[in-house]
């Protein structure tokens, strides 16, 4: 035993592989050139190591595709939605569960069930498709994380936290009837994956009840969020993973959940909420926007792979090695000098572009060129989290600009090896030594909504 206490080995050995192919230097320029710059526009079969995202990435054990050969495929009450149903009152803690397509779409209904126009909605940063249904439903997003969450450097244990004296000025400024709900995220995405301490979730609990204000949670990946508890926190190193995750549930009103992360599935997603007629409305909704309230734009065998991977996604052993791995990666390039994000957080190492490539504007969107040139240098596709990210600001119609710059090396969960985590951080110190001749982007072709996915740029 004396080894597995430091060592973060897999608890997993391979069963089944899926090859990936090496392209030359010549390809991947033409690759990248036919994608706009953008790496959402590569297609797969050309990249070797993909590290865009963690969102319905993941490798699905043999339990987990035992249980699709268990899917039943009826319209309603299906068999597969009980057992989901009962897995997430058990895991999570909630009453009622609204199975969606995935994430945005619960998003999508609790955003139209709850705001009214001219609300607010106080969130600890906030996430791309979350605050654009904040928007669609009228609402506006305000940012009240702790003001060290937008500094890639402050090495705060618990980054996400909310700043409760902001919360406080915001229910001040506007009455908390203008105030629906707190969005409240577990391992804040945009900060950089940084947990939520089990404090600042309580205390934004009472606060809120006092104002009679919900708390609904983003438990995307509140189970990773759950295992930052036991490393950080006084008093739950001796709790589970999955008693924490209990615990953070149990100061929230309800969550939107995207199946894609923590789950281990490759689709799907659901709103759990505690009020017998906010459950009602929804699922009036669902069923408008997704399919009946027992399936929700999932297939039956879908539901049933969820059911399991939620019960593997709260093993302490499970978070230790998806964690270790994320953390393996971020030490090598840190280790480097290349300036990241810190601390490491729960699903991706996070390049800081502003001080990677000094000599660009924001404006010249440097994590979306690093982005690029780390694919030409080595197929390893990442994602831009910055200011094409964050869009314009529907007030001024300028780019945000905001404080973080970032790239995002996404580890998908249970796919990767320690041997191309090596791959990675060799390529992106190579990237370093050369950052002087890395140049700026500018838009070919910019989308309304959600600028980034789509977006086409060309070199300036
Ligand atoms: N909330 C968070 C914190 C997320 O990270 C995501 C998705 C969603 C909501 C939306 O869920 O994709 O199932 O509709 N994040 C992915 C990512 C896309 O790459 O970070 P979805």
């Amino acid at each position: 035993m004396g080894s597995r206490k430091t060592s973060w080995a897999e608890p997993f050995k391979i069963k089944m592989v899926e090859p990936i192919k090496m392209t030359t230097r010549e390809q991947r320029e033409r690759c990248i050139k036919e994608a706009g710059y953008n790496t959402f526009l590569l297609k797969s079969e050309d990249v070797y190591i993909d590290l865009l995202t963690d969102s319905g990435t993941a490798a699905m054990s043999d339990r987990q595709w035992a249980a699709m050969m268990l899917g039943d495929e009826a319209y309603a009450g299906s068999r597969n939605f009980y057992s989901l149903e009962e897995v997430v009152r058990e895991y999570y803690g909630y009453k009622h569960l609204i199975p969606t397509h995935q994430g945005r779409g619960a998003e999508n209904i609790l955003s139209q069930c709850m705001i009214k126009k001219g609300d607010f909605v106080p969130g600890n940063m906030y996430f791309t498709t979350t605050r654009i249904h904040q928007e669609i439903a009228g609402g506006e997003f305000i940012d009240v994380i702790i003001d060290e969450a937008h500094d890639p450097s402050h090495e705060h244990p618990f980054k996400g936290n909310v700043d409760l004296q902001k919360m406080e000025d915001l229910i001040k400024k506007v009455g908390a009837s203008r105030i629906p709900y707190v969005s409240l995220e577990t391992n804040v995405n945009m900060a950089g994956g940084q947990p939520v301490s089990m404090q600042n979730i309580k205390d934004l609990y009472h606060l809120c009840k006092k104002h009679n204000i919900p708390v609904m949670l983003d438990a995307t990946r509140a189970a990773e969020n759950a295992f930052f508890i036991k490393e950080r926190e006084k008093g739950y190193e001796n709790k589970s993973v999955k008693e924490i995750l209990r615990e953070i549930c149990s100061y929230t009103d309800g969550c939107t959940m995207s199946g894609k992360k923590d789950c281990l599935v490759n689709i799907g997603g659901f709103l759990a909420v505690n009020d017998d007629q906010l459950c009602l409305k929804a699922q009036n909704l669902v069923v408008v926007y997704e399919g009946l309230h027992t399936y929700g734009g999932m297939a039956g065998r879908d539901m049933e792979a969820m059911a399991q991977g939620i019960r593997e996604s709260v093993e302490d052993d499970h978070q230790a090695a998806r964690i270790g791995q994320v953390r393996y990666l971020g030490q090598k390039i840190k280790d480097a000098g290349v300036p990241i994000v810190l601390p490491i957080g729960s699903h991706a190492v996070f390049l800081d572009a502003k001080k990677f490539l000094p000599h660009l504007d924001q404006d010249e969107f440097p994590a979306q060129a690093l982005a690029a040139e780390l694919y030409v240098d080595s197929g390893v596709r990442a994602m831009e989290r910055g200011n094409v990210s964050a869009g314009r600001d529907p007030k001024t119609g300028k780019n945000r600009r905001p404080k973080l710059e970032l790239v995002r090396l996404t580890l998908p969960r249970r796919v990767y090896t320690q041997a191309h985590m090596d791959v990675v951080s060799e390529s992106v110190i190579e990237l370093y030594e050369h950052r002087k001749d890395i140049r700026g982007l500018a838009f070919d072709y910019e989308p309304e909504n959600l600028r980034f996915f789509q977006a086409r740029f060309k070199k300036k």
